[in-house]
């Protein structure tokens, strides 16, 4: 199927690592011009320079922290300059540090609620004007199922991802007349396929302290046994439906939270 996103640019924050790197690559490959928002600049250096060789689009590293507003509103700015338009925002960044929520310290929740919350808020308000002023736009939230049913040790995590499906559906209403979509797409555990895809900022760095819980075999067969598929996701796995909802194939489709995790959340 031909998706038609040719020669349109897409905003992917978060691209340089896991997920968001799959989203970029999937864009990219379709001929997309990807744009990846992210404060690891190392690794999205290098993410940039691969994309770039992938289709017939550009790609472009600018450095951006999602949780600082006007650095989200400078990185909106340099597209627009660039590329001349924004089609496509995928809502990607963000942060976790699992624990139970009486013994996390507040710092934690308030990095959670900067960059999961006041990340996607940031991004939407810079880039969703241009949108509107050129009838055209597909906004997608890269949520989590953990937003849908609330996840142990994650308690202000899934009010942040809970969060942005009630703001995913409001922002529907108010942008559906100009045609604008908004919608989320919903990942369950989600562990790189290639650790080296996982940045220093990535939870999924083989050294970090998330990444070290799921190498325990044991830890992984536990909870993979709460899917129905009985696996964890990778992240090409959330590929094909963030393509399909920033394509026309989906433009009668917003307001619409998707889960892409083996039926983890029904
Ligand atoms: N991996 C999972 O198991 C899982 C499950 C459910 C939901 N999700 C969601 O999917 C999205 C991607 O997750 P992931 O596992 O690929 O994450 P990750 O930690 O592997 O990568 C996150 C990327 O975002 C960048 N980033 C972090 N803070 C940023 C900021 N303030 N501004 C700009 N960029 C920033 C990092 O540098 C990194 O490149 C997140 O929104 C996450 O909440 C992931």
């Amino acid at each position: 199927m031909d998706l038609g996103l040719e020669a349109k640019t897409a905003v992917v924050t978060g691209g340089a690592s896991n997920i968001g790197k799959a989203i970029a690559e999937g864009l990219a490959q379709e001929g997309a011009n990807v744009v990846i928002a992210d404060v690891d600049r190392a690794q999205a250096e290098r993410v940039a320079s691969e994309l770039g060789t992938m289709g017939s689009g550009d790609a472009l590293f600018i450095e951006a922290d999602v949780a600082d507003r006007g650095q989200v509103e400078q990185m909106v700015q340099r597209t627009l300059e660039r590329f001349g338009q924004i089609d496509i925002l995928v809502n990607n960044a963000g942060w976790t540090n699992n624990g139970l929520f009486l013994e996390k310290p507040a710092e934690d929740f308030e990095r959670e609620i900067a960059i999961n919350l006041w990340g996607p808020i940031n991004c939407v308000r810079a880039a969703a004007p241009s949108m509107v002023e050129r009838s055209y736009g597909k906004i997608i939230m890269i949520g989590s199922d953990a937003g849908r049913v609330g996840e142990y040790q994650e308690a202000v995590y899934s009010a942040c991802k809970g969060g942005i499906i009630a703001l995913s559906k409001a922002l529907a209403r108010e942008l559906g007349r100009y045609n604008v979509n908004v919608n989320v797409v919903c990942p369950g555990l989600t562990l790189p396929e290639n650790p080296a895809d996982a940045g220093v900022n990535s939870l999924w760095h083989s050294d970090s302290p998330q990444s070290k819980i799921f190498q325990n075999e044991e830890v992984l067969a536990k909870v993979v046994r709460r899917y129905p598929l009985r696996r964890h996701g990778v992240p090409s796995d959330l590929v094909p439906q963030v393509l399909l909802l920033a394509s026309d194939k989906s433009s009668y489709i917003t307001g619409q939270v998707v889960s892409v995790s083996g039926g983890y959340a029904m």
